[in-house]
């Protein structure tokens, strides 16, 4: 990725995306979001596009592509993902027209209490899981719906899956680093930048990690 890049967003108005949207253009990209209530974007930046819809409707998907770069997810809904695996049912739409649009690039946000594809939550996780995070089983059953289509039918992309550890809005707290080991209970601000950066990263191309603080 480039200092310039046209990004198209997904969830740009939720507590990561209205972080990173901002963040984003403020590093010089161009950014596209897709939004069911525009007038939740406050900013204003000749560099946003804001195009109002929902992954619910029969999105024109080519058009929302043109001319992107990388896509980024920050989606979330938990009410409806109780009943329906929505943001897989939109990645299983996306990735073709990626593939038409020559799209190469996808970052997801998933969170901590989701399973990487192959691999189980350890112990006090799926404790967590199932009593204080029960209403988001959900959530983390549609993330990981998402990663396992990913890790097995779209390899082909650069995609990557940041599964987030986020305990509040408040100020940052360090600077998160990408970690298969370790999650940190991290900010939306710091979240947001982490997100950013991982985007760049080629390294994290195919993988579905956590993020924690830098020790020390
Ligand atoms: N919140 C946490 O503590 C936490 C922790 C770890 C990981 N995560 C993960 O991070 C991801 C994002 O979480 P978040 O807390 O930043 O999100 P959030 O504040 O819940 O916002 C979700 C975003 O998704 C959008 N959205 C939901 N349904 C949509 C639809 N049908 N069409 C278009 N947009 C839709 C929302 O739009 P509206 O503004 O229109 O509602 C909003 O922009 C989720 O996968 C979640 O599992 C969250």
């Amino acid at each position: 990725m480039t200092d310039h890049e046209n990004l198209l967003v997904f969830g740009g108005t939720g507590q990561t995306g209205q972080h990173f949207t901002r963040l984003a253009l403020a590093a010089g990209h161009r950014v596209r979001v897709l939004a069911r209530t525009p007038s939740k974007l406050t900013l204003a930046d000749d560099d946003l596009e804001v195009v109002q819809g929902s992954i619910d409707d029969d999105l024109d998907l080519d058009a929302l592509l043109d001319g992107t770069d990388a896509v980024v997810m920050m989606l979330g809904d938990a009410a409806a993902q109780r009943e329906r695996k929505v943001n897989t049912a939109l990645v299983r739409r996306l990735v073709p027209a990626m593939r038409r649009s020559g799209t190469r690039r996808l970052l997801y946000q998933a969170g901590g209490l989701s399973a990487a594809p192959g691999t189980r939550l350890p112990a006090v996780l799926r404790v967590v899981r199932g009593t204080l995070a029960r209403g988001y089983v959900g959530q983390h059953e549609d993330n990981e719906a998402v990663m396992r289509y990913l890790d097995e039918e779209a390899r082909d992309l650069e995609w990557m899956v940041h599964r987030a550890g986020i305990g509040s809005d408040g100020p940052s707290k360090g600077e998160l680093q990408r970690s298969s080991r370790r999650i940190s209970i991290g900010t939306f601000v710091d979240c947001a930048s982490y997100t950013l950066r991982a985007l760049a990263d080629d390294t994290a191309v195919h993988t579905c990690d956590g993020s924690s603080y830098r020790r020390g």
